[in-house]
């Protein structure tokens, strides 16, 4: 299963990468966690230092493996797919059975940049996506800008998170409508940081696409007192990792 989860800026993409992740390795499944976000932070959530995070190279920034992996040449000639399939065992960071990769960023220009880092990172996320057994779980920068562009479209389910705020259910109808477009046959949604009924019911009401959520995860002082003691926060916030697990089955069966 390959999940992208994403939805507005702060909504909680992160943490609940962190906490899905936790909950199918606890199921003994394989499970690589993929920051894909530039600025991201999954390393955070998963309970690793700043300090162990300083060393981590994201692979964008890994030149030399990349210009030996693309066989880059002066000229400019590089290859189109490169050997990546140790790279993710290789270069992830692990913890209590997760691994972790932080991809960096993926450069930006007109009609698709042509670069050698780029089509390393691409051939990664191929690779990836398509490996067998293994759960992948890609925690996305927030928005909706990079969905039109092949990753997304490539996994079995968009998970998106919505707040119970009009502007994070607005964010989660245009990702509906982006996945809709590049024909994802699995978009799911899931609240969070709910409060009450309430919440439920403002989400509810406020959209005829986003009231399907397929489940939520409350608002948790624990989720807020992991990062406060940079624990990892499937470790602190166990009530939050129940209700992600328990959301677990309709994300493999819930169609649109
Ligand atoms: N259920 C929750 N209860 C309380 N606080 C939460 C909950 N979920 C997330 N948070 C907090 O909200 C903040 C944003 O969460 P997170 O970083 O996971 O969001 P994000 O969508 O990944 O953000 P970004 O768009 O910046 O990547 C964090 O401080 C996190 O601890
Ligand atoms: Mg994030």
């Amino acid at each position: 299963m390959k999940i992208a989860i994403t939805g507005k800026g702060g909504t909680g993409k992160t943490t609940l990468s962190a906490l899905l992740g936790y909950s199918f390795s606890s199921d003994g499944k394989k499970v690589f966690l993929i920051d894909a976000d530039p600025d991201g932070n999954l390393g955070l959530s998963l309970g690793f230092s700043s300090e162990e995070l300083s060393k981590v190279t994201p692979i964008s920034e890994m030149k030399e493996l990349i210009h030996e992996r693309t066989e880059y040449k002066e000229t400019g000639f590089f290859k189109l797919n490169p050997k990546v399939d140790d790279v993710p065992e290789k270069f992830s960071l692990k913890k209590n059975g997760l691994s972790l990769l932080i991809l960096g960023t993926m450069r930006k220009g007109g009609a698709g940049c042509f670069c050698p880092e780029n089509a390393f990172l691409k051939s990664l996320l191929s690779h990836l996506l398509v490996a067998n057994e293994e759960i992948v779980i890609l925690d996305m920068p927030a928005g909706i800008e990079h969905l039109g562009r092949g990753t997304a479209g490539s996994v079995d389910c968009m998970l998106v998170v919505v707040e119970p705020t009009l502007k994070s259910i607005q964010t989660a109808e245009r990702a509906y409508k982006l996945a809709t477009d590049i024909k994802l046959e699995k978009i799911v949604f899931v609240g969070n940081k709910i409060t009450s009924e309430k919440d439920l019911k403002f989400i509810e009401q406020n959209s005829q696409i986003v009231r399907k959520l397929i489940g939520y995860v409350s608002y948790s002082q624990e989720i807020v007192l992991a990062e406060q003691k940079k624990t990892p926060v499937y470790e602190t916030a166990k009530q939050s990792l129940k209700e992600i697990s328990a959301l677990k089955e309709k994300i493999g069966t819930a169609t649109i």
